[in-house]
């Protein structure tokens, strides 16, 4: 039987998401998106329009089908933690039920169950901002939407993956090692994620089967990782300094994803998997 992904974080044809999408639904997979409340119109009447039916064509020659669409906003857990503001601010009032909690439920009515859960956001206001100038808020904003948004969304949806199900996120070497640029905590909400993921591989593991990972992936040009600012130069590092000196493709991180989401990786938990063409193991710039 088919297996079915619930993917969070898709809202362009540019992200890791959408390549993870891809794969997933290259191997067989039935697709659902969750996707930011604000980039839901804009992603939602592309797709409808035809602007992502060439970024659609898988291997086969068919398009990728997206079942469904769910507005998510992965920062607030339930409707009690939405605040006035956000209630009532026009792009969000025109969705309902895009809370963590109430995306779970929605996903169990309209299917009952999961067999994949890819956790494929990131945000961090004061990101451009090193670690020394950061404030409070935005050192818990970036926790909050990139780090806690993994917690909460396993939390809600591990009760309807079926056993042996795999759940994973994407993190980035920022959080090993020192890379200027990558601030405004950040670098810290990596550093917690992969922690996480060992945690959780623990906790889903003893008591839903399910395995828990993270790709650490390299760097791409999507339209998060181009709102940080040095993406090009992260890409010319990476191809004048990795073991392979290639660019990396989105579909390489998807390719991964597939596979831990398989049978062939049954046995693989509580890791972080590079896929960066080698750029991790390197101890200097050559
Ligand atoms: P992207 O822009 O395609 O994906 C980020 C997504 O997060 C966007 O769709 C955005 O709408 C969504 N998002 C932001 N806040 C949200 C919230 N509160 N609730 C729900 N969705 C929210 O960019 P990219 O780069 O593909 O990012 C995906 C993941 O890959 C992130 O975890 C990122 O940190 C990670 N990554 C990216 C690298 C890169 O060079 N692009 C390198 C290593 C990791």
């Amino acid at each position: 039987k088919g297996k079915r992904a619930f993917i969070a974080g898709v809202a362009d044809d540019n992200g890791y998401g959408w390549a993870i999408a891809k794969a997933l639904a290259a191997a067989g997979a039935e697709i659902l998106v969750g996707t930011w409340v604000p980039a839901l119109n804009i992603f939602e009447s592309s797709l409808r329009r035809g602007k992502f039916d060439e970024s659609r064509v898988l291997p086969d020659g068919s398009l990728m089908e997206i079942t469904k669409v769910y507005p998510l906003d992965a920062v607030f857990d339930n409707l009690e933690d939405v605040p006035e503001d956000i209630k009532t601010n026009k792009r969000y009032a025109g969705s309902s039920k895009w809370t963590v909690q109430e995306v779970a439920e929605s996903v169990k009515n309209d299917f009952g169950s999961i067999d994949i859960l890819v956790h494929s956001l990131a945000n961090g206001p004061e990101v451009t901002k090193p670690l020394l100038e950061t404030s409070r808020n935005g050192y818990l904003a970036a926790l909050s939407a990139s780090s806690y948004s993994y917690i909460s969304l396993l939390k809600h949806f591990v009760p309807i993956i079926n056993p042996g199900g795999s759940s994973l996120s994407l993190t980035y070497i920022a959080s090993e090692k020192i890379i200027p640029g990558y601030g405004g905590g950040m670098s810290s909400a990596k550093a917690a994620l992969e922690s996480d993921t060992r945690v959780l591989a623990f906790e889903a593991g003893r008591k839903h089967r399910v395995r828990v990972n993270t790709i650490s992936a390299g760097p791409l040009r999507s339209r998060a990782a181009k709102a940080i600012g040095f993406i090009d130069m992260m890409i010319d590092y990476s191809i004048a300094n990795a073991p392979l000196q290639k660019e990396l493709s989105a579909d390489e991180v998807g390719n991964t994803a597939a596979f831990l989401a398989s049978p062939l990786a049954s046995a693989i938990t509580g890791t972080v998997i590079y896929v960066d063409n080698g750029l991790h193991a390197m101890g200097v710039g050559v």
